[in-house]
């Protein structure tokens, strides 16, 4: 019952707390006697502190629950509490709203403020109670640091590769590994002059797939498509500004590329997309197999990922992926990179208006020749089942053995989700966009901010029925 009262307060506290400004602290106790409360304003008058705000509740019985917000912060502060404690002889709740918190700036979390005695600022700190989770990046900083670190050369092309003896193809693709190893995620992306000869391999991918889009991809990509056209200046003319295409895909769902030259860590691939940021190359195939590509290209990001990174639901649940990564054993980063190919790279789908199989994963939509059969009587498909795709491996030089059809996008979202919680992690993570960072969920303060996140959604929810009634 006690906890009760002072859960009730505290949602009051965050409130009260942000709107009062700088330096505040709130406190909540429990008083067995109302006489006590004198007491209690005499130790802060002595302290010379002026009261900002002052509520009580005694819902729960006799005892009064009471919310001091006090203009001060730091070790007055605490010194403060432990006087209170000392008089009440119960446990006093103290938050604060720091200069990290100020006036009307928020969590999206709807989180209380941070507690002064035992509450750690950051992730990063409260990871040190977990040395046995691998370590993931907690901020946008720590991502942007990480990856510049551990890009890959990029350019050390296999003797199989089409381009294996061509000089002037490889000087070239040694420009694009120092443009993204010059690169710190949150700088402008650098205009790339394309040449003539790779506009012009360009345009026949484009041409060719985009012949096959109709149909062949999902009616949310054929819906998505028209924009990149529009906005991007998507044509068979010239290779789009990955810098225009990020800024675009930022305004509609968050998403930002990041160039990188060449294939990065799994895992570190899978942390971008935590933060919403997705690694993409910036050169393209060898002219001489336009249809063909050992590895991801700009014609592989733009044209089979990022028309439905423009589409909120597989923003979400590609975000979930990531946020799950984060941390993760090095086991189930190899399930979930099975799951990310079964899905992201060469998931199919109902569609919504025909009922027919589609696709909606990007290797697929950057593919000719495998576009165009996952939709033949040759290939095997079944129902996506996250558990057996996961535990599915994959071939890389090849057609795939099978393809995962989900009923919609919600589908692939929910089966995620249901799958993503049994990866072994002290924690739950999710991202606060205002901050840039993740937040660990693992104690019962973490259930009171979400708790209040859902009551939030609720009454919006309920105010738009109202709306549409
Ligand atoms: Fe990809």
């Amino acid at each position: 019952m006690e906890k009760q009262k002072t859960d009730i307060l505290t949602a009051s506290a965050t409130s009260a707390n942000l709107s009062e400004g700088h330096s505040a602290t709130t406190f909540i106790f429990t008083l067995e006697d109302s006489q006590l409360l004198s007491q209690v304003l005499q130790i802060i008058n002595v302290a010379e502190l002026q009261i900002q705000h002052i509520e009580s509740r005694s819902e729960f019985g006799a005892s009064l629950t009471m919310m001091l917000v006090v203009s001060t912060n730091g070790n007055a502060a605490t010194g403060l509490k432990m006087q209170i404690q000392a008089l009440t002889k119960s446990p006093v709740e103290m938050y604060s709203n720091s200069a990290k918190m100020t006036n009307g700036e928020r969590d999206s979390a709807g989180a209380p403020p941070e507690q002064l005695d035992n509450y750690p600022e950051t992730a990063r700190e409260e990871l040190q109670a977990f040395p046995n989770v691998p370590w993931f990046a907690t901020t946008m900083q720590e991502l942007a640091a990480h990856l510049g670190k551990t890009l890959q050369s990029g350019d050390d092309l296999d003797a199989d590769h089409p381009s294996f003896k061509d000089e002037v193809y490889r000087a070239r693709r040694k420009v694009f590994v120092d443009i993204a190893k010059a690169y710190k995620l949150g700088d402008p992306i650098p205009h790339v002059e394309y040449t003539e000869e790779e506009n012009k391999t360009w345009g026949e991918v484009y041409r060719g797939l985009t012949k096959l889009y109709p149909t062949h991809a999902c009616s949310t990509y054929n819906k998505m498509f028209p924009l990149l056209v529009k906005h991007c200046g998507f044509s068979d003319k010239k290779i789009p500004q990955m810098a225009e295409v990020s800024a675009f895909v930022q305004s509609r769902t968050g998403f930002r590329l990041r160039p990188i030259s060449g294939l990065v860590d799994f895992r570190d691939f899978l942390a971008g997309l935590a933060f919403r940021v997705f690694n993409a190359t910036m050169y393209i195939r060898h002219h001489s197999a336009p249809q063909y590509t050992p590895e991801p290209d700009i014609c592989h990001e733009l044209l089979g990922h990022v028309p439905l990174f423009l589409d909120e639901e597989v923003a979400q649940f590609s975000q979930e992926i990531g946020l799950a990564s984060l941390g993760a054993p090095d086991e189930w980063i190899e399930k979930l990179g099975n799951l990310y190919w079964y899905t992201v790279e060469f998931g199919l789908c109902k569609d919504k208006d025909t009922g027919e199989n589609r696709v909606y994963g990007g290797a697929l939509l950057s593919s000719f020749g495998e576009l165009q059969h996952c939709l033949t009587d040759k290939a095997f498909l079944r129902p996506l089942e996250t558990e057996k795709a996961a535990a599915t491996p994959y071939p890389i030089t090849r057609h795939q053995d099978v393809y995962f059809v989900a009923e919609d996008f919600q589908d692939v979202r929910n089966q995620l989700a249901e799958w993503l919680i049994k990866i072994p992690r002290p924690f739950m993570l999710r991202y606060n966009a205002y901050r840039e960072s993740v937040e660990l969920l693992y104690k019962k303060e973490h259930l009171h901010a979400l708790v209040r996140d859902i009551q939030t959604d609720v009454k919006t929810l309920v105010g738009t029925i109202n709306k549409i009634r």
